[in-house]
């Protein structure tokens, strides 16, 4: 966290990171959080975005600089400087592929691994607007969430269910 005086009080800026298998939902996750866009055909993130977005808690101005990567290995950024400095984390899965909730464990060892101080941490199981096709159970997230001792939510960046909230919640929680 960084803080620095301005006119009126302080601003706190934060920086978040969104870790996951590839194509998961953290960008579409993102640019509905932070433009309220969603693309049905985005290409896979090379390299390493951020968007930087306010939100106002207790009458201060908070903001967070969230961070987006590849989960594809061949696309990442240098894995430290992702997570240096981070104080959140969104640990996404797709609820409609299995493969990609049994990958969260890793995504966790790494998040650790490399991060100095606590960070609040929010796992999430996206596109569950696809629950007709739902290969992971909200009851199989919420005991990973409780054992691991991260919040939880389920988010739907094409209808935007709880994508907001998910942000948000982490937000407050470091704040
Ligand atoms: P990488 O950048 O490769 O790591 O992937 P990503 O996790 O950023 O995934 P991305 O946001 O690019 O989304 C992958 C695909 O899933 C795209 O076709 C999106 O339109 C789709 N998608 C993302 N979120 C949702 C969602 O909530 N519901 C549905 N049905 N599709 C989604
Ligand atoms: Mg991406």
């Amino acid at each position: 966290m960084s803080s620095s005086d301005e006119e009126g009080g302080e601003e706190y800026l934060f920086k978040i990171v969104i870790i996951g298998d590839s194509a998961v939902g953290k960008s579409n996750l993102l640019s509905r959080y932070a433009r309220n866009e969603f693309n049905l055909h985005s290409k896979a993130t090379i390299g390493v975005e951020f968007q930087t977005q306010s939100m106002e808690i207790d009458g201060k101005e908070v903001k967070a600089q969230i961070w987006d990567t590849a989960g594809q290995e061949r696309f990442r950024a240098v894995t430290s400087a992702y997570y240096r400095g981070a104080v959140g984390a969104l640990v996404v899965y797709d609820i409609s592929r299995k493969t990609t909730f049994e990958s969260v464990g890793r995504w966790l060892d790494e998040l650790k691994m490399h991060s100095d101080t606590t960070v609040a941490k929010m796992l999430v199981g996206n596109k569950c607007d696809l629950d007709n096709i739902r290969d992971v159970s909200i009851e199989d997230g919420k005991t990973l969430a409780e054992e691991e001792g991260l919040f939880f939510m389920e988010t739907s960046a094409l209808d935007s269910t709880n994508v907001k909230k998910a942000f948000e919640i982490v937000i407050r929680e470091i704040y």
